[in-house]
């Protein structure tokens, strides 16, 4: 009898392939992309075409493996992509892996990017859950974010949605929000989420805003011009954001997203989970067993990598990921860490069984009831243990190294 191998050992089935054009950078966004300007068109565009023959190159030079259970083309803005482009990909990921039956094929669109139209040839082609960029209804904050659309797009973007789920040929979709932006109320986030839930989508990202180095929000606070909101009133949005959303009928299933039931997305469960995945193209980063391979972030140096790097990526799937990997991405889910699994790995190298040892490590947290600890499970209490999740997993690490069981910090 062959026994399975945990998830950590088997081979990706997911893969996540990276579409860099937008038409410009938001004011907040670090992502590797490449603006083509508000006119663009990927079928018009010789870099797009350009790019999407490394990527070609970059997936041919992949390893095999076994069918997909999950594709997730994302960006910049792969909605930017004439179907008959984003057909030659699928086509490529087709020939090269395979979907399996059932396949979960996610686009990420932006609402300025495509009309009523394209969405259906795109979905024609097989593509079908889509992850729409909102970010807000409130023209005001679009244009404050740097964002190309406004909320009448977006709403008529999300009713094409709704349509498509509804003649069933859209599986599921998901919208893109962004809390604790500058001069944001209690209340007027309160508004963004009915507005959000007014559209019905069966999925939500709800991001608290990073201001990221090299963006025009990180040059404003450096001058003193982006009056965020503080931890407390992001600790209350959190909180309110979870009741609002329990109350509408969305589950709080990761720290970032809520979802109807069914319709959490089945390619970030596979990340959180630790299961290895493919990614391809400028700037994305693979994890196969415990290797993580980030591509260059530029189409210069990615273009030279693809030549030297040809038939080489991958690594070996054999290893597993470090144990302070898989305690945080575990965290991430509502479902937590296995730890019987973790301590049967032969991971956990400590004298005595890993939840007691997590007993000490995370006693405050456990005390305050924001984490929830069993022989068999170690879990973030939603909404207020997600909350505070970077402290605790911060907490974990130090005592990680503390004793002597994982690799330095920094
Ligand atoms: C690749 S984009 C989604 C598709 C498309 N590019 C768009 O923006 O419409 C992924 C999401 O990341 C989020 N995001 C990007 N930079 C962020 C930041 N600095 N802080 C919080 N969320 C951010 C945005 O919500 C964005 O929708
Ligand atoms: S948020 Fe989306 S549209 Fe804006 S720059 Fe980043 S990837 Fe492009």
């Amino acid at each position: 009898m062959s026994v399975p191998l945990p998830a950590h050992r088997r081979l990706p089935r997911s893969l996540y392939l990276h579409i860099p054009f937008c038409h410009r950078r938001c004011f907040y966004c670090d992502f590797p992309v490449v603006p083509l300007g508000d006119r663009a068109d990927g079928s018009r565009s010789p870099s797009v075409d350009h790019y999407l023959r490394l990527l070609l190159q970059d997936l041919q030079s992949a390893p095999s493996g076994p069918p997909l259970s999950t594709l997730y083309i994302g960006g910049g803005t792969p909605s930017l992509l004439s179907p008959q482009q984003l057909e030659g990909l699928l086509s490529a990921v087709g020939s090269h892996w395979g979907l399996a039956p059932g396949a979960e094929v996610t686009l990420e669109m932006d609402p300025a990017s495509f009309d009523q139209q394209r969405l259906t040839s795109v979905l024609a082609l097989g593509v079908n859950r889509v992850s729409l960029g909102g970010q807000s209804f409130d023209d005001a904050v679009l244009a404050g974010l740097g964002r190309r659309h406004r909320a009448e797009q977006l709403r008529e973007a999300c009713g094409w949605l709704q349509q498509a789920q509804q003649r069933g040929s859209l599986q599921s979709w998901s919208l893109d929000l962004i809390v604790n932006l500058p001069e944001q109320s209690l209340q007027h986030w309160l508004w963004e989420l009915e507005q959000a839930v007014d559209q019905a989508p069966p999925h939500l990202s709800i991001y608290d805003l990073i201001v990221e180095a090299g963006t025009v929000f990180e040059r404003r606070q450096r001058a003193g011009q982006l009056p965020l909101p503080g931890e407390d009133a992001a600790a209350d949005r959190l909180e309110a954001t979870h009741q609002a959303l329990a109350g509408a009928g969305y589950g709080h299933y990761e720290i970032s997203s809520w979802a109807m039931p069914g319709h959490g997305s089945r390619h970030n469960r596979a990340y959180w989970s630790g299961a290895s995945w493919w990614a391809l193209g400028l700037g994305a980063t693979a994890g196969v067993g415990a290797e993580r391979l980030a591509r260059p972030r530029t189409r210069e140096a990615y273009g030279a990598w693809l030549q030297q790097q040809a038939g080489q990526q991958g690594g070996d799937p054999a290893d597993w990921p470090p144990l302070e990997d898989l305690l945080l991405v575990g965290l991430r889910r509502r479902e937590g860490v296995d730890l019987l699994w973790l301590q049967h790995s032969g991971l956990w190298r400590g004298p005595q069984p890993l939840a007691q040892w997590l007993q000490q490590a995370l006693k405050p947290w456990l005390e305050l009831g924001l984490v929830l600890l069993t022989p068999a499970r170690l879990r973030l209490l939603a909404p207020q243990g997600f909350g505070l999740s970077n402290a605790v997993l911060a907490d974990l690490l130090l005592a990680l190294e503390r004793a002597g069981w994982s690799a330095p910090i920094g």
